[in-house]
């Protein structure tokens, strides 16, 4: 076959490349549909994981679909990269100290998967990026390999799209095939090669634009998010000060047919809302005021809620706080960027007078973040409210919605969440 011939390409063999929250899933989807699929991790632990068919974190029914294309086949796992006809970029995308965009792991990718590219070949960059790096990654891959071209007419082109990821973790099995996907190509043939590829596994509307534009529309997303976020998070800090129910308050507010105000928390987490908008930010720091203001609030609410906690321990002599949940989100086990984490662990630090007893049902184990502290220990629902002073609830998990409030009775409780309210 003509690889420049994008009109019924077939994709004999992908390469997934980072088998994590969002890779894994990605390699397991195709190859779900008869594709060989060969994901590439660099660590090793996850390779194994992976070629026993067992999910390396926790995704609700991800692990049934892991475990039959493992034992069918066509998904294998290894640590070198190898020749493909399309290779999917899922590697981390962290930003640094100063919250500019990080290349670190896109261009360790590329430089694996540089030798092994020929003519045809299509470079996908699924990994959320801060605008105009699809177009540096393409560039680099040719400076990488001078005999290849990113002209589309070209004979010796390769293809390059960002095709950005929206799944929402524990929902993966739903979203992966039904949410409507933004197809960034660098090029024509780049959108219409990526637009055959994701339409294998995906059952939804295909959205084809440029690359740049998909970089920045995935962005936008977690920012409009951060900033409404950012807007029910001032809320509960100007009622406390004002004396008034923040969740009534937003309650009543939401009976106007043109208002939804969302719903506050302890702060903002996870890899994606409260990391995206910097990039945004980093891209255009003059412009992006409300954007960059939003972060700051959401960043200041793991103090708020510290000084709301040391406040209700006024007077007590041993106190002991019994925190429940540390994770970023709901019922799940991924605790990147969790405010919640940050609460515990600052309120540990700085207050070594705290008893500290953390519930997470979702977690086996309390990160070493955690367990190094000397007056942090791990302990059930029942045992840690017993003992509490103060009840901090910071996640709204399952179990915590169905506690009987009858067990709350006599204790102080803050419920970041409005879960008890
Ligand atoms: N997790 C989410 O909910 C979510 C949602 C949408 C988009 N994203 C984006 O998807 C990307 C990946 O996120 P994730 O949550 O899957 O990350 P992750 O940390 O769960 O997984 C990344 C994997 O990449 C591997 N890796 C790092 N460098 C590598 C390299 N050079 N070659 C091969 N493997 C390498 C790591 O070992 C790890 O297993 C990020 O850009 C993230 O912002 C994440």
């Amino acid at each position: 076959m003509d690889p420049n011939d994008t009109d019924s390409r077939s994709f004999n063999r992908v390469s997934v490349v980072g088998l994590g929250y969002i890779g894994l899933p990605t390699a397991a989807f195709i190859a779900s549909k008869g594709i060989a699929v060969v994901g590439i991790d660099v660590n090793q632990g996850v390779v194994e994981s992976v070629n026993a068919g067992q999910i390396p974190f926790f995704e609700p029914g991800f692990d049934e679909l892991l475990s039959r294309v493992v034992k069918e086949g066509t998904l294998t796992a290894q640590t070198e990269q190898v020749d493909a006809d399309a290779y999917i970029v899922c590697v981390p995308t962290p930003f640094r100290g100063d919250h500019s965009f990080d290349t670190k792991y896109i261009r360790a990718a590329c430089g694996a998967l540089a030798p092994h590219l020929r003519a045809g070949t299509l470079v996908v960059l699924e990994s959320t990026s801060a605008p105009g790096t699809t177009e540096d990654m393409a560039k680099h891959l040719v400076e990488l390999r001078p005999d290849l071209s990113l002209n589309d007419e070209d004979d010796n082109a390769i293809f390059v799209a960002h095709c950005p990821e929206r799944v929402l973790p524990g929902k993966i099995m739903e979203e992966m095939e039904n949410n409507d996907r933004l197809i960034g190509g660098l090029t024509p043939k780049g959108a219409e090669l990526a637009r055959q590829l994701y339409s294998t596994f995906c059952t939804a509307d295909l959205l084809v634009t440029d690359a740049i534009t998909a970089e920045m529309a995935k962005l936008t997303e977690n920012s409009f998010r951060d900033v409404n976020i950012a807007f029910a998070n001032e809320l509960t800090v100007i009622c406390d000060r004002l004396g008034i129910d923040v969740w009534e308050l937003i309650e009543l507010a939401n009976h106007h047919p043109r208002v939804n105000i969302l719903q506050p928390g302890p702060g903002v987490g996870g890899h994606c809302i409260a990391v995206d908008p910097w990039f945004i930010v980093s891209a255009a720091p003059d412009e992006a005021r409300l954007i960059k203001t939003a972060r700051d609030v959401n960043d200041g609410k793991p103090e708020w809620v510290m000084k709301q906690v040391l406040r209700a321990l006024e007077g007590k002599e041993k106190p002991v706080v019994s925190a429940l949940g540390i994770t970023f989100k709901n019922d799940i086990d991924d605790l990147r960027e969790s405010p919640s984490l940050e609460i515990v662990k600052r309120l540990s630090v700085e207050n070594p007078h705290l008893d500290i007893r953390v519930v997470e049902p979702n977690v086996k184990k309390l990160p070493p973040v955690l367990s190094n502290l000397s007056n942090i220990k791990k302990q059930e629902t029942m045992e840690a409210i017993a003992a509490a002073d103060v009840v901090l609830l910071l996640v709204n998990h399952k179990e915590f919605i169905t506690l009987e409030h009858s067990v709350l009775q006599g204790k102080k409780v803050i419920d970041t969440k409005g879960i008890w309210s």
